[in-house]
C-alpha cells in the first residue's frame, strides 16, 4: 500500500496545487491520473514567485521527486512545451523529474475547434468548459479514435495525424459559423517535436515497480469530485474521472495499492463555468468570499461563483472516493467574518435529505444552514491546533462530526508554510 491519492471533492480549485507541493518532501513520485489542461493547479515557491501548474504534478520543484504524467491524462504538446519552458527559465530541471505515460492521449487542435463550436451550438445551455479540447479528446479516447503519445514514436505519425484531422473536420462542417482553418498547426507540429525530450514510458510498468521498490507515490487529482464524469453534476462536468477510482485507471495501480486517499475541500465552496450550486450566494456574502478569497479562475480568469461549504456534497463525495482523511484549505478567507454558515441539507420540494439528487440540474433546492459564530481574527500566528481560536475549533469540530473523518490539514494561506497540521 504505497500509493496515497489527493483529490479534490467540490468543483476543483480545491488548492490541490499547494498541499501538493507541501506534501511532495514525503513522497518519491507524483504522478496526475487525469484531466488536461483545463487544470491549474498554483504554488506560490519558497521566493515567493507563483506558479501555475497544468498538465505537470506539482511535485516537479523537489529535486527528489520523480513526476508522471499518467496515461489517464489528456495533453496538449503547445501548453505543455509552454510550460516546461517556464519551468526551465525558472532554473528547474524538468528532463529529468518528467516522465510521460505513452498511454496518455494527444490534443489535437482540431479538438479545441470541436470544444468551441460544441459549447457555441448550446448557448445558455453551454457547460462553460475551458475550451481546451478536453471533452473532444477523451471523446476519440473512448471512441477509440485518438492518437496517444507513443504515437509520436511511430514513424507514420503525421498520416495518423492528417487522417485524424480530416474526420475532425467532417465534424466541425456540421456545425454553422465554424471556420476549417486551423489557427496554430505549425506550433502544434513543433511542440510535437519538443516533446521528444521528455522520456515516454510505459507508466503502468514503472509506478508498479516503484511500489515494488518499496517507494512512496502521491497520485495528484485534477478538477473535484463534482466534476467527474459519472458522478458529478452531469453534463456539468468534465470528460474524465475525477474520483480515487480514476487513479486505478489512470495510472494502471490496483485498487488494494491505496492507503491515504486525502480529500481537498475549501472552508467555502466555489464553481466555475455552468450548472448547479446549490449553495451559491448571489449577494454582498458572496462577493466577499469572491474578493477575500481571490476568486479568480487559474485557467481562464473567469470570476468563481462563491457559497457556503456544502456537507451533502462532501458527504456525497467522501463516500465516493474513499476519503481517510480531509484537508480544509482557505480557512483564513472567513477570518473576518462576523458569522459563517454550512450547508447541512437539502430541502426540495418541501422534504428534508442530504442526498444528492439526480436531477440535481432541474431540482429546486433550498440549503438548510446551521450559522456559526466567526473567529474574527488572523490565523497568522497559529502553528498547532491549540493555538485556533475557539470558534475556528468549535467549526471544525461541527465538520468532522457531519463528515465523520478527521480533518488532518488546515490551510491559512497560499504559501507552502501556512499550513497546519490538526
Ligand atoms: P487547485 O486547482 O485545486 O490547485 O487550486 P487553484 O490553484 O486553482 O486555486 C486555489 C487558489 O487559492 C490559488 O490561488 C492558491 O494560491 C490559493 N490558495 C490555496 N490555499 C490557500 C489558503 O489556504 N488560503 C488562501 N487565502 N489562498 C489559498
Ligand atoms: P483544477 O484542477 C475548476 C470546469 C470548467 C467547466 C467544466 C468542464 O484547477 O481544479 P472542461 O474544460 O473540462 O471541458 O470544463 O469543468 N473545470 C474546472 N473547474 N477547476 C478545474 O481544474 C477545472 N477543470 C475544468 O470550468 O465548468
Ligand atoms: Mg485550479
Amino acid at each position: 500500500m504505497n500509493v496515497d491519492v489527493l483529490l479534490g471533492l467540490q468543483w476543483g480549485d480545491e488548492g490541490k496545487g499547494k498541499v501538493v507541493d507541501y506534501l511532495a518532501e514525503q513522497y518519491d513520485v507524483v504522478a496526475r491520473f487525469q484531466g488536461g489542461p483545463n487544470a491549474g493547479h498554483t504554488l506560490i515557491l519558497k521566493n515567493g514567485v507563483k506558479f501555475v501548474l497544468h498538465t505537470i504534478p506539482s511535485g516537479i520543484f523537489l529535486n527528489n521527486c520523480m513526476n508522471v504524467v499518467g496515461g489517464g491524462v489528456v495533453i496538449d504538446p503547445v501548453t505543455f512545451k509552454m510550460e516546461v519552458d517556464k519551468l526551465e527559465n525558472a532554473g528547474v530541471d524538468v528532463k529529468k523529474r518528467l516522465l510521460i505515460s505513452r498511454k496518455a492521449h494527444l490534443i489535437l487542435p482540431t479538438h479545441k475547434m470541436l470544444d468551441a463550436a460544441s459549447e457555441a451550438s448550446k448557448g445558455l445551455d453551454k457547460i462553460g468548459s475551458t475550451l481546451k479540447g478536453i471533452g473532444p479528446a477523451y471523446m476519440d479516447k473512448t471512441g477509440r479514435n485518438g492518437l496517444r503519445i507513443g504515437d509520436i514514436e511511430t514513424p507514420n505519425f503525421k498520416e495518423k495525424y492528417d487522417r485524424l484531422k480530416e474526420k475532425h473536420f467532417l465534424f466541425l462542417k456540421n456545425y454553422e459559423n465554424v471556420s476549417l482553418e486551423i489557427q496554430n498547426e505549425k506550433e502544434w507540429l513543433d511542440a510535437i517535436e519538443f516533446m521528444k525530450q521528455i522520456p515516454f514510458i510505459d507508466s503502468e510498468y514503472y509506478l508498479n515497480d516503484q511500489i515494488i521498490k518499496n517507494k512512496k507515490i502521491l497520485a495528484e487529482g485534477a478538477q473535484g469530485s463534482m466534476l467527474d464524469v459519472d458522478h458529478g453534476t452531469y453534463p456539468f462536468v468534465t470528460s474524465s474521472n475525477t474520483i480515487t477510482a480514476g487513479v486505478c485507471t489512470g495510472l494502471g495501480i490496483a485498487p488494494q495499492r491505496i492507503k491515504e486517499v486525502i480529500g481537498i475541500s475549501k472552508a467555502y465552496c466555489t464553481r466555475v463555468g455552468g450548472g448547479p450550486f446549490p449553495t451559491e450566494l448571489f449577494d454582498q456574502t458572496g462577493e466577499e468570499l469572491r474578493k477575500i478569497g481571490s476568486e479568480f479562475g487559474a485557467v481562464t480568469k473567469r470570476p468563481r461563483r462563491c457559497g457556503w461549504i456544502d456537507l451533502p456534497a462532501l458527504k456525497y463525495t467522501i463516500m465516493l472516493n474513499g476519503v481517510t482523511q480531509i484537508a480544509i484549505t482557505k480557512i483564513d478567507v472567513l477570518n473576518t467574518f462576523k458569522e459563517i454558515k454550512a450547508c447541512v441539507a437539502y430541502k426540495i420540494k418541501g422534504k428534508q435529505t442530504d442526498h444528492i439528487p439526480f436531477n440535481i440540474v432541474d431540482a429546486e433546492i433550498e440549503p438548510v444552514y446551521e450559522t456559526f459564530k466567526g473567529w474574527n481574527c488572523n490565523l497568522d500566528n497559529c502553528k498547532t491546533k491549540d493555538d485556533l481560536p475557539i470558534e475556528l475549533r468549535n467549526f471544525l469540530q461541527f465538520l468532522e462530526r457531519e463528515l465523520k473523518v478527521k480533518i488532518t490539514m488546515l490551510s491559512s494561506g497560499p504559501e507552502r508554510e501556512k499550513l497546519i497540521l490538526l
